[in-house]
């Protein structure tokens, strides 16, 4: 039972009294549940967003380029084969998102996009796992990360599918934190009474809650050295990745950030830099137009390399975090919000805190930056289709489109002449193939000429 009194003082202490202005109006359940949630709380967490990194010199990270990569191909590919048949591996998907943007009230993943076959993003992300299981004859460990939010419709939504064909026992649901959203002021706000208005903790929720779950120390007894880790609302992100699991194997890499040249200084992407000596992802939003144009000495931009949020992570590091109770910190970011406001519900600008898993990066002690093909790797989904009937970038629509052109350079790379018409969509499914080579190495000439719509499943 929560002393009312402790609490009164604790939640005085960081500005947050106003919680209890009407506390006389709650039954007496009600009441105590929410108590229960004030006093679980970390108001002092709350009260300090984190400041930034200590910003020194900022120089260039170790990227392994196209290039250098092409010239190692082999290497890394044979390193990253035997990671996966050794059982070396596990996929960490992210999704726990609200998907605000995107607007539909159901999990981001429960979005049905494929072209032809109407598949949900869930199915081509758990699909791609279970191709890759099939590959190597193991159950490759799948971790979704729910919040709150999405948990229980996430678990039904996978259920309801049959779990897309993987074996339950392979995938790990598991769920975030949450925190406060706050005003402008930094009060706690809202929903209705008796009840705090939440926001998921952020991506970096991961990172404790993978140490909460259990799962990490699970990852760790069961010989996983990688995690792969991908968001749901990227649907071309390869979970099958040969070069990836190489790299961080030969190289003994803490982690690797996946990264691609921006398309323009200005593109609001955090960048891959060294700062003080160690990699860390620099925010768009801390840069000036002309920081982000500033180069080096030998004349390269500095902000070059966009992160397009894919990592390979060592269970180990983590481990060592996790051990020493390292916490990912909080950062503000101002957001429309619906709080409980003057006896009534209104939309605000306030202030969600979130967790970004890439403040790890700085704690690493090897991390490296490896080069990707935008067009192979990358196609984001955050907006509708259409807003106020105008088109919109990084949404399903320019999603599947990006994901059509790719499967085109697949059939276009086996010889088959393309003549499509922009409206055309293609649609490989996983199951067929997940990856080019893989494409190619299927392929049986079925084709000669491609002039339209055309769906390819195993
Ligand atoms: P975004 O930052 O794009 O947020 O998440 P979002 O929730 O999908 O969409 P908006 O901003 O509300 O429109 C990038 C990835 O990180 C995951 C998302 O599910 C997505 O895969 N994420 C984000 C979490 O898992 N938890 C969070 O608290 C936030």
């Amino acid at each position: 039972m929560v002393d009312p009194f402790a609490l009164n003082d604790l939640l005085a202490k960081h500005g947050q009294e106003h919680l209890l202005a009407e506390l006389a109006t709650l039954g007496a359940e009600q009441r105590e549940r929410y108590l229960a949630q004030l006093a679980s709380i970390d108001w002092a967490e709350l009260s300090h967003a984190a400041a930034p990194l200590p910003a020194g010199e900022v120089g260039a990270s170790r990227v392994i380029t196209r290039s250098e990569r092409q010239a190692r191909a082999a290497t890394l590919r044979a390193a990253g084969e035997a990671a996966y048949g050794a059982g070396r591996a596990a996929v960490l998907m992210v999704a726990g998102g609200q998907g605000t943007r995107l607007g539909s009230s159901a999990p981001k993943g429960c979005f049905p996009i494929a072209p032809h076959s109407g598949k949900s993003i869930f199915q081509l992300q758990a699909e791609k796992v279970l191709s890759l299981s099939r590959r190597f004859g193991r159950q490759v460990p799948f971790l979704i990360m729910t919040s709150p939010m999405t948990d229980a419709d996430t678990r039904e939504f996978f259920q309801a599918n049959g779990w897309f064909g993987l074996d339950q026992a392979q995938l790990r649901f598991f769920s975030q934190g949450t925190v406060p959203s706050i005003d402008q002021q930094g009060r706690a706000l809202l929903r209705v009474p008796g009840m705090l208005l939440e926001n998921p903790d952020g991506h970096g929720g991961c990172f404790t809650a993978l140490v909460t779950s259990g799962n990490l120390a699970r990852l760790h007894a069961d010989g996983i050295e990688q995690i792969i880790y991908i968001q749901v609302d990227n649907i071309l992100a390869p979970v099958d990745d040969p070069e990836l699991l190489g790299l961080a194997s030969l190289e003994g890499a803490e982690v690797i950030t996946k990264v691609l040249p921006k398309a323009h200084p200005d593109e609001k992407v955090g960048h891959l830099v060294r700062v003080a000596g160690s990699d860390r992802i620099v925010e768009y939003t801390e840069l000036t137009p002309a920081q982000t144009r500033l180069t080096s000495a030998n004349g390269e931009p500095l902000y070059r390399w966009g992160s397009p949020a894919m990592h390979s992570w060592g269970v180990a590091f983590l481990a060592r975090l996790a051990a020493r109770g390292y916490q990912i910190p909080l950062h503000r970011s101002a957001k429309p919000l619906k709080a409980w406001l003057g006896g009534a519900a209104q939309d605000i600008t306030g202030w969600k805190s979130e967790r970004f898993i890439f403040d790890l990066i700085p704690e690493a002690r090897t991390s490296l930056g490896l080069e990707i093909d935008r067009d192979s790797e990358f196609a984001p989904v955050k907006n509708p289709s259409l807003s106020d009937g105008k088109p919109m970038n990084d949404s399903p629509a320019t999603a599947v489109a990006l994901a059509s052109r790719l499967y085109a350079s697949w059939l276009a790379a086996a010889g088959v002449t393309i003549a499509l018409p922009a409206e055309a969509r293609i649609e490989i499914s996983p199951l067929y193939a997940a990856t080019r080579e893989q494409f190619l190495a299927r392929w049986d000439r079925r084709l000669e000429r491609l002039d339209g719509d055309y769906y390819l499943e195993a």
